[in-house]
């Protein structure tokens, strides 16, 4: 939490539509300064359409999106980037013909030259296998380096939130425990990060706090720790086997 105690993002009874069919009825979760949170659930659960939400892409139809105590519901997507939460998609959606470089400076918008090569050396030092791509086709990266840009790129608008959809989505094991450790070195640079998975298991290990979306619901939240060694969340998300 800031100082006033207010935490960065506050989702409260959110309600999304898609015609007649009703994916978020009524989900509310909350992400503090300096925090990882993880929203999980199985596929088509509605995370995505949460992070949408969040981000600007899909309307509320009721409920109320704060960030840091501002009320951001339904605002246009380029203002909530403007004002710091910054998306890294679900698949990525990086731009597969152009250069890693071409790639970051799209996610740094209209900033002068020499503010955009500042930040690209501070980002760049967190994803030092990028340094030596700079000039490759994006497109001709592994999954774990694509994975690696989309991250970067959404950094570049200095966001003090991160959303990210589903980052270990095909990759191999041995990438996404690189990327999840990417999320704590994303918060200690100061950025909070929320983070949707269906993997649970790794998801569990680097956030703090976490919720499960279960039929556009809340079905559980808690502390990460707790929520590992919950017996509900074990059976369905987690194999049932130990940690
Ligand atoms: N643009 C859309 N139009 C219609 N239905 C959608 C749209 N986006 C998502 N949905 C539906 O909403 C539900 C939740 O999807 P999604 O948020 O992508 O789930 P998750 O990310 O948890 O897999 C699914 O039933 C999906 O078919
Ligand atoms: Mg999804």
């Amino acid at each position: 939490m800031s100082a006033d105690g207010t935490p960065i993002l506050r989702v409260a009874d959110l309600v999304v539509r898609m015609g007649v069919q009703t994916i978020l009825s009524g989900v509310s979760i909350e992400v503090r300064q300096g925090g990882i949170v993880s929203v999980l659930g199985s596929n088509g659960v509605g995370k995505t359409t949460l992070m949408r939400a969040i981000s600007g892409v899909y309307r509320a139809a009721s409920g109320r999106i704060e960030f840091e105590g501002h009320d951001i519901t339904n605002l246009a997507a380029h203002k909530i980037v403007a004002a710091g939460l910054a998306q890294a998609p679900e698949g990525r959606q990086i731009f597969s013909s152009m250069t890693v470089e071409e790639n970051l400076r799209l996610g740094a918008g209209r900033r002068a030259s020499a503010e955009y090569l500042q930040d690209r050396e501070r980002i760049l030092a967190m994803f030092p296998i990028l340094t030596e791509r700079l000039a490759q086709r994006a497109g001709s990266m592994s999954g774990g380096e694509q994975q690696m840009l989309c991250v970067a790129r959404a950094l570049m608008s200095r966001p003090k939130l991160l959303l990210m959809d589903e980052p270990s989505l095909g990759l191999a094991p041995k990438v996404v425990r690189q990327i999840f450790d990417l999320a704590r070195d994303i918060r200690a640079a100061g950025t909070a990060v929320l983070l949707v998975e269906q993997n649970a298991r790794a998801a569990l290990r680097v956030a703090d706090y976490a919720y499960v979306l279960d039929g556009g619901r809340v079905a559980l939240s808690g502390e990460a720790k707790a929520l590992a060694s919950d017996a509900r969340v074990r059976a369905a998300y987690l194999g049932g086997h130990a940690t």
